[in-house]
């Protein structure tokens, strides 16, 4: 495929992107894990900007799994300090940037600023032209369990009788509730797993796995693997 393949097809109202590589950029310029990690989060707002030029309308990126803090303390304080610093600079931005925000993960493990800093950022959110999705603590697996507890607590209260589950309510208690699947999920760096991202809600996703570190990942990136998601036929399971 090409670079710089640009289509006038509308683009998908929901992408979501796996920001992988960070830490191979950095090795291959002998630079700390958490150079690698500043270079992609300018990575993440270049294509932020860029998805609200083209016009889509929700942004879901994978930030931190519920498998990082595996990593080194060094590692994660980088990645929160990342966080924090574009929190904060979103919060004074919103109205400019026509930029909202929500959370998707469990909160409760993160410091308190970086916590405070999410609900503020998801408090003052509005209906504006971007909607991203910061996938934070998140895991797939995890996410299906805290819906499937909190529906089994509406139960146990009498809200439900277990039948009454059907595949709209479960997805009314996960994170992503309200918002439509994704309809593309990137990958970069070449690596093909879903790595525990968006279980539930990439069932009919599209998937481009691209061979581009993140931190390199450009507009013409973005546009080429929109172009390849034209070129799939999506036929949800029927003919
Ligand atoms: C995966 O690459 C990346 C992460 C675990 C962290 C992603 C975080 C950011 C891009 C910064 C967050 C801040 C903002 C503002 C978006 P990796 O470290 O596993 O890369 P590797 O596979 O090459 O080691």
């Amino acid at each position: 495929m090409a670079l710089s393949e640009k289509t006038t097809l509308p683009p998908p109202q929901h992408i979501a992107i796996i920001m992988d590589g960070n830490g191979r950029w950095a090795k291959k310029r002998g630079l700390p894990r958490t150079a690698g990690h500043a270079a992609g989060a300018e990575a993440f707002r270049r294509i932020a900007n860029y998805c609200r030029t083209l016009g889509v309308r929700y942004l879901t990126v994978y930030a931190f799994s519920t498998e990082n803090w595996k990593r080194s303390q060094e590692e994660i304080s980088g990645i929160m300090r990342l966080l924090r610093r574009y929190l904060e600079e979103a919060l004074q931005d919103m109205e400019k940037n026509r930029v909202c925000f929500r959370f998707f993960g469990d909160l409760s493990k993160l410091s308190p600023e970086l916590q405070k800093l999410c609900y503020d950022a998801q408090n003052r959110s509005r209906d504006y032209d971007v909607q991203v999705n910061f996938c934070l603590n998140y895991g797939g697996r995890n996410e299906i369990v805290q819906a499937s507890r909190a529906f089994a607590a509406d139960v146990a209260a009498g809200k439900y009788q277990p039948e009454d589950l059907t595949e709209e309510l479960l997805s009314s208690y996960l994170y992503s509730k309200g918002v439509p699947d994704p309809e593309l999920i990137i990958r970069p760096s070449g690596e093909m797993r879903t790595s525990n991202f968006l279980l539930w809600q990439s069932a009919y996703s599209e998937y481009v796995f691209m061979n581009v570190l993140w931190p390199d990942f450009s507009p013409s990136h973005l546009d080429e693997a929109i172009a390849e998601y034209h070129r799939r036929n999506r036929r949800f399971g029927g003919t």
